[in-house]
């Protein structure tokens, strides 16, 4: 019996769905989706592996495994990283801090950006914008490339601000980009600005690669915290284990500071070398991980310089 049959007599013989076990179960890859999907509903994600395992087998490179492969990593990484997801986070941060001024970097369908309230002015850059959701704030966007944004703009023109009061960087996965995001918006920072990550957190290697290879991608952005984290110990740098790929959060930053820039060939070299498997096992306390907690977070935020 294929791992198919068996999940589809189990899941609905044992709840009385059918009547007949001998129902006839039709092969196909959404019957393999279908039936992934039903693991995943009761938390059975060795199930759902065995399901997409096979489907790939029977069926390769088809587009239902890819799905059904990103929601078991979805899964997955509700039970390794309990608690409010990133966008409960990004709510929380714009309730609490209420920035006069926000940056988000990587704005896609707006879903992250939908969470600005008024009176925050909003600057949105990514070079396949195709926003669906709503934005409630005064906001201009940036169909560019986030280098291409910071050599034609001068920001604080932009926002009509000296600075920026909370950035959030999503943008490409690689983590030099994502340390060319931070060197950029560093010049318009005050001590008390806060800058997200979003996708610092891997769970396994397989999507933490440079190169996408898998449907979740979070590509090799935890290097650029684990940089900043040893180039730059004036900064206050910690990171939320929020699904699905950790938010870090790094405050009382220095305009004057060009160190990241002066030295970036030096640390592309070096960051290059550093390797997902050896720093994995030991991610949590690398990175400087606290709990997903808005109390304590609210607390580590407190101690920004003024
Ligand atoms: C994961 S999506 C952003 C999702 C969004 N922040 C959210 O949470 O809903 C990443 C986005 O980064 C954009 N992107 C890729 N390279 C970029 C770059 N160099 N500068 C700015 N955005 C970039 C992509 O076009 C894509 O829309």
């Amino acid at each position: 019996m294929s791992i198919l049959t068996s999940i589809f007599k189990d899941i609905f013989t044992s709840r009385n769905r059918i009547q007949s076990s001998s129902a006839q179960i039709e092969i196909s890859p959404q019957s393999y989706y279908d039936a992934g999907i039903k693991c995943l509903d009761h938390r059975d994600i060795a199930g759902a592996q065995a399901v997409y395992a096979e489907c790939l087998q029977v069926f390769p490179g088809n587009s239902k495994a890819r799905h059904l492969e990103f929601a078991i990593h979805s899964v997955t990484l509700q039970v390794r990283f309990p608690g409010s997801d990133y966008l409960k986070w990004l709510e929380w941060f714009h309730a609490t801090l209420t920035p006069k001024t926000y940056v988000e970097i990587g704005v896609e369908s707006g879903e992250s950006l939908q969470y600005a309230r008024p009176p925050t002015r909003a600057i949105g850059i990514d070079p396949a914008l195709r926003i669906v959701n709503s934005v409630q704030v005064w906001s201009k966007m940036f169909k560019l490339p986030s280098d291409d944004f910071f050599l034609q703009h001068n920001l604080a023109e932009v926002l009509g601000a000296e600075n920026f009061d909370l950035a959030f960087i999503d943008g490409l996965h690689t983590f030099d980009q994502a340390l060319k995001d931070f060197i950029n918006l560093e010049r318009f920072s005050t001590p008390t600005s806060v800058v997200l990550f979003h996708d610092i957190l891997p769970h396994i290697p397989l999507t933490a690669q440079r190169e996408p290879a898998s449907e979740l991608w979070l590509g090799d952005t935890w290097k650029a915290i684990a940089i900043l984290l040893k180039y730059r110990p004036d900064l206050h740098i910690f990171t939320i284990p929020a699904s699905p790929s950790g938010l870090a959060v790094v405050t009382n930053l220095d305009r004057g500071n060009d160190s990241l820039h002066r030295n970036f060939d030096t640390i592309f070299k070096e960051a290059m070398a550093l390797d997902v498997e050896s720093y994995l096992p030991d991610i949590e306390r690398r990175l400087n991980v606290t709990g997903n907690d808005f109390g304590l977070v609210k607390s580590l935020l407190e101690t920004r310089k003024p």
